[in-house]
């Protein structure tokens, strides 16, 4: 077939379609420390064409209040005319609004500040190469404001200050939903990252966008990000096992969506975990109507704060170590889907452990056949 006869896809990175929220939700009910919160977006008459496993990249705007701040503390009007590096004009305003990475620092700027204030002597060591990890943990939750706020005020120009930007860049999301159960929609669930330090409210560009600041008409710009690397087994009766707590959970509701729709008679293995079963249980009602339907074959969960102790995920694999290693050995696909930093390398080294256990193997040998899962593509992982 002439590669002519597929056109390009209309919306792309490049050109990302106006999706419209059709539903937000917050997820965790009250007594809950956390914030995750559902959606659902329209994408009709975009043409977009995603597979479960992948992702889609939003577009997120800044704070207008921290705009403000930032306008009063530079003692711009908002009105400047500044430039991109792409060479776009647009008002100040609309450049902090949109255009510009305006929470953490980057480098240009931190040097742009040590230049034009003699006494940060701290910062201008920690800025020296060797010391890249001392400066990460003293900018741990330093944003721009902070700098700018410093005594004596420090002065830029406005084409000054926007060069010392970095871009503001989409954010990705997991699609939580299968085309197939909800055509022309997509679903996902986002973690909202609010904190403090240094005495001020934090909060993340993106995940309190959706949260506080879109409403129903609000277009917000999206595209699909594919992930060749975590999708479904080609084959829909390879059994799957699925470990996804919190927002991890995102990518299995869509892949039991597709497997419900084409029928797939793969068995499906779901473990997710959170903090409380009673106000953190995301989709308990969705998952249980799939377990009576029998498409999801075994469902476990660790809730890490309804006990002393903390029950991971983890924990629900070593605990059930025969099951997970005969599911592997009949050939199942093994997902991760989550925090990157401490979960997934828990389960990493939790799957060895099974594997050296049960299949009363070496460490050395228990490696070599998790490396052969991931070189066959039976091991994947979308982590973050
Ligand atoms: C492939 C992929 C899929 C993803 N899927 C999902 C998903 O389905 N759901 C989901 O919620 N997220 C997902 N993410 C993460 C998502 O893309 C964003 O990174 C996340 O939502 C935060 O975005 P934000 O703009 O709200 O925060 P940002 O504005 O990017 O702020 C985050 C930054 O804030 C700072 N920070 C955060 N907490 C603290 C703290 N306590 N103290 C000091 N500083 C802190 C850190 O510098 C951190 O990098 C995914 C990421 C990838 C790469
Ligand atoms: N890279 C980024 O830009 C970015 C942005 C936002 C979020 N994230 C990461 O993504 C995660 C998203 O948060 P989330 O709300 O989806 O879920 P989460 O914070 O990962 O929490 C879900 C469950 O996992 C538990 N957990 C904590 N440590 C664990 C470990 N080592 N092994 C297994 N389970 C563990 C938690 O328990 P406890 O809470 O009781 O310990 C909770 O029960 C955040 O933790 C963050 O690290 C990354």
């Amino acid at each position: 077939m002439s590669k002519l006869s597929s056109p390009p896809p209309l919306h792309s990175r490049k050109n990302p379609f106006p999706a419209k929220i059709l539903v937000s939700q917050k997820l965790n009910l009250e007594g809950s420390e956390k914030e995750t919160w559902h959606y659902e977006f329209s994408l009709v008459g975009s043409g977009l064409q995603y597979e479960v496993g992948d992702s889609m990249g939003i577009f997120p705007q800044n704070n207008p209040h921290l705009v403000q701040e930032l306008l009063e503390a530079l003692h711009f009007s908002g009105n400047e005319q500044v430039k991109n590096k792409e060479g776009e004009t647009f008002s100040m305003r609309e450049g902090l609004m949109k255009h510009f990475h305006i929470t953490q620092p980057s480098k240009q700027f931190l040097e742009a500040i040590v230049e034009k204030s003699p006494g940060a002597t701290k910062l201008r060591e920690l800025l020296h190469p060797d010391r890249k990890n001392e400066l990460d943990r003293f900018l741990w939750g330093l944003e721009v404001i902070d700098f700018l706020l410093q005594q004596p005020p420090i002065r830029f120009t406005p084409d000054e200050f926007v060069s010392k930007l970095r871009k503001l860049q989409p954010r990705l999301y997991s699609v939580a939903s299968s085309l197939k159960a909800y055509p022309e929609q997509v679903h996902h669930i986002a973690a909202i990252v609010r904190y403090e330090s240094h005495g001020r409210k934090r909060e993340g560009v993106a995940t309190t966008y959706l949260a506080d600041r879109v409403g129903k008409n609000t277009p917000i710009p999206m595209f699909v990000h594919v992930a060749k690397g975590f999708r479904l087994p080609e084959d829909p009766a390879t059994p799957i096992i699925m470990v996804g707590p919190g927002t991890g959970v995102a990518p299995f509701r869509a892949y039991l969506q597709e497997r419900k729709a084409i029928g797939a008679p793969g068995k499906n293995w779901l473990i997710f975990g959170e903090q409380r079963a009673r106000c953190d249980f995301f989709y308990r009602d969705e998952f249980a109507a799939m377990q009576n339907e029998g498409v999801l074959t075994r469902f476990d969960t660790a809730f890490s704060r309804d006990q002393a102790y903390k029950i991971y995920v983890q924990h629900r694999l070593l605990e059930n170590s025969k099951e997970v290693y005969a599911w592997l050995q009949e050939g199942a696909h093994f997902f991760v889907c989550g925090d990157e930093a401490r979960m997934a390398k828990d389960v990493d080294l939790a799957l060895h452990q099974i594997v050296e256990k049960e299949g009363a193997m070496s460490s050395e040998a228990a490696a070599e056949y998790v490396e052969t899962l991931r070189k066959q593509k039976r091991y994947k992982r979308d982590v973050y």
